[in-house]
């Protein structure tokens, strides 16, 4: 994998580039759909790349590996020739859905052993098994397993926890040079920085994770239920002591304010559940604000979802027929809301891209703010 800076901004830390990995080019700043299981929920591929412009999507490891398995993800011939996705894949390491998802998880040294959400089977996760399965997967990024606090946490748990973190990413980066991607294409390991909300936690987790000199970074542990600002606040300081030569990926943030806000920390690359999970719930992200597509208001309004933007879907349907969607639970509803709100996210992104080359993104961004949080 290659990181190429293209610009930076003056007003702000934002940066814009080019990453090359062996399944094409994205470019930064991204936003990444989540597809947890190998598929964006509700939208097929053709729209990911025809309509949202996706250049990359996310997969889990601990979804994958309890359904379909490796077994089958290694028949297939990965990840990308299973799912049909033939552009860059990043999978998270399972380390965050082993806490919040799975039953009677137990956390020791060698990792974390739990009972799956799905028949209640019984699997031990190690740094080691977590690279294998990412292996068989296939991924293009593939991330190191860690452990994310809850918010809060106390001091002595989150600093604990932090070098457990630590001595799991040199687990994870001793085995996946004992081992060979299995496609023929490289792979490359993204460790995260955790620390909870203590500053001297994080600046001494990014100072640790920057000297693993991987070729890209992350930053977990943040967007659990802490203030924003203290959200910003680690970070700003995140940023500050890793590589500006190389990626920075702030995992499962946010909102499109969030987004913009972390770009201007330093951030080049996001992903959330939130267009998609909040769009199948009615809740729309457009160019002129937050939507709640369910509400009697719209039931007449027969103009675009969004014309702000470049996508059939939000140009194509109206609001008063989606809102129709939503109240009559028909399953095109689903489909349109997450389509729009996933093609809002990559549009705003680009054109953050655009006004970080432009060298005015801190300016566009604060103009731009208000709007994005505004109630329609
Ligand atoms: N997704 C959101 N936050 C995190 C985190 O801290 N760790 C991992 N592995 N995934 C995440």
């Amino acid at each position: 994998m290659e990181f190429q800076l293209l610009a930076a901004d003056s007003g702000s830390k934002a940066r814009a580039g080019i990453i090359t990995t062996d399944h094409g080019q994205i470019e930064t700043p991204i936003f990444m759909p989540v597809g947890t299981v190998g598929s964006v929920k509700a939208v097929n591929q053709q729209q990911l790349k025809e309509e949202i412009k996706a250049q990359i999507i996310l997969g889990n490891t601990y979804h994958l590996y309890l359904r379909p398995g490796t077994e089958i993800l290694e028949e297939a011939g990965g990840l990308h020739k299973f799912n049909g996705w033939d552009r860059p894949i990043l999978t998270d390491s399972g380390g965050y859905q082993v806490f919040s998802l799975s039953n009677n998880r137990k956390l020791t040294e060698e990792g974390a052993m739990f009972q799956s959400h799905i028949d209640g089977s019984r699997h031990l996760f190690t740094p080691e098994r977590v690279m294998d399965i990412q292996r068989s997967i296939g991924a293009d990024i593939i991330m190191a397993f860690d452990e994310c606090p809850p918010y809060p946490s106390e001091y002595l748990y989150a600093k604990n926890s932090m070098e457990l973190t630590h001595r799991w990413l040199a687990r994870c980066i001793q085995r996946l040079g004992e081992t060979e991607p299995k496609y023929g294409y490289r792979q490359t390991l993204f460790p995260i920085v955790q620390g909870s909300t203590y500053k001297d936690l994080r600046k001494a987790s990014a100072e640790f994770v920057a000297a693993a000199e991987c070729e890209g970074n992350a930053i977990g542990g943040l967007s659990v239920g802490e203030p924003e600002e203290m959200m910003y606040e680690m970070c700003a300081l995140c940023c500050e002591y890793l590589p500006e030569s190389k990626p920075r990926y702030l995992m499962g943030v946010g909102t499109p304010w969030n987004i913009l806000e972390n770009i201007s920390l330093g951030v080049d690359m996001f992903d959330c559940v939130m267009p998609t999970r909040n769009g199948r719930n009615g809740m729309l992200f457009t160019s002129k604000g937050v939507v709640n597509i369910k509400n009697k208001k719209w039931a007449n309004d027969f103009t675009p979802i969004d014309d702000g933007i470049d996508c059939y879907t939000s140009n194509f349907y109206t609001k008063a027929y989606l809102r129709h969607l939503f109240v009559a639970s028909e399953i095109l509803a689903l489909e349109i809301a997450s389509i729009h709100n996933l093609a809002f996210y990559l549009h705003l992104v680009k054109q953050a891209r655009e006004h970080i080359i432009a060298g005015d993104y801190n300016q566009w961004k604060n103009e731009m703010i208000p709007i994005l949080k505004q109630r329609c």
